[in-house]
């Protein structure tokens, strides 16, 4: 059976290092570290996502305000209030929650919040400097998988990953990353030999690049995409998606793109859904935010 990487204990670990880390520099006279999540329109899940980053930020000593807005808002006023934020010396890290609702362009809004303070890294600028190896803030998602890959000494040098899924916020920023060069300028490179596979990669080559990989990275959103037989012996498996389906007694549940059951009997490592990537991802907007502040502060007294 697959080791099973526990992304729950792991983002505790990682939390109760950076609140720690949080303490001692507020000891030296800075103020806490601060975070403005905005939140646009009702939707349930964003809604408890939002929570949960919130009570994480607080756990950790970031002092974390939601700002709510009605779905009626308009881009303009939406991008007059992140300004304000953008202006805002008491701000650190300024979040969005994506989806916005169908008529805000969502490229424009986070290309309105200032780069400095862009904590998910969806920023041009951040994802400029991701891809030219330069320091930045980069989307805690893929953070969260790098973050795991190191921390449970997964060897990527040399291997060979496969990244399913393309979006531009999470399997673009996982391939930017598992490609690099570690020596480059922001230390991030884990010098893999990187497959992008998507929705048109043909089935039968999207399993031949998944078993032929050491490491397999999934982020679809399609519960059971990955089986057994694609899954080279002994691979490594990190599985990104969350998918919300209601089973057989009616009842709600998390699921990600693996078959769980199956995979976990062939795979070297595995982690599960829920309880893998995601806590992973809340603890890494933690250290994303404490970066920012950081940075703020350094660049205030030059
Ligand atoms: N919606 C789903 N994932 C994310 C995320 O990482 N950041 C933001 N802002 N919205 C999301």
């Amino acid at each position: 059976m697959a080791r099973v990487l526990d992304g729950k204990a792991l983002a505790t670990e990682v939390k109760n290092e950076l609140k720690g880390r949080i303490a001692q520099w507020m000891s030296n006279g800075y103020r806490a570290p601060s975070l403005r999540c905005i939140l646009v329109g009702e939707n349930p899940a964003s809604e408890t996502y939002v929570k949960n980053k919130i009570t994480s930020a607080l756990e950790v000593g970031i002092s974390a305000e939601t700002i709510k807005y009605n779905a009626s808002m308009s881009e303009d006023e939406l991008i007059t209030a992140i300004k304000a934020l953008n202006d805002d010396n008491d701000v650190d890290g300024i979040l969005v929650q994506l989806p916005l609702p169908d008529m805000i362009d969502e490229r424009r809004v986070c290309n309105a919040v200032a780069p400095e303070k862009d904590v998910d890294g969806f920023h041009i600028i951040n994802v400029g400097q991701l891809c030219l190896d330069m320091p930045a803030l980069v989307p805690a998602t893929a953070l969260g998988v790098v973050e795991m890959l190191k921390r449970f000494k997964i060897e990527t040098f040399g291997k060979s990953a496969v990244v399913v899924g393309r979006s531009k916020n999470v399997g673009l920023p996982i391939a930017m990353m598992l490609h690099s060069d570690k020596d480059h300028d922001n230390g991030l490179g884990m010098d893999a030999t990187v497959t992008i596979c998507h929705r048109y990669t043909p089935t039968d080559e999207l399993e031949f690049y998944c078993r032929h990989a050491d490491i397999i990275i999934t982020a679809t959103g399609v519960p059971k995409l990955i089986k057994s037989h694609m899954v080279k012996p002994g691979a490594t498996v990190i599985d990104v998606g969350i998918t919300r389906i209601t089973d057989e007694n009616g009842k709600t549940k998390l699921v990600g793109d693996v078959d769980y059951e199956e995979v976990s009997k062939i795979a070297g490592a595995i982690t599960p859904v829920p309880g893998g990537v995601g806590p992973m991802t809340v603890a890494m907007l933690m250290h994303n935010t404490f970066l920012a502040a950081q940075h703020l502060r350094k660049n205030e007294l030059q």
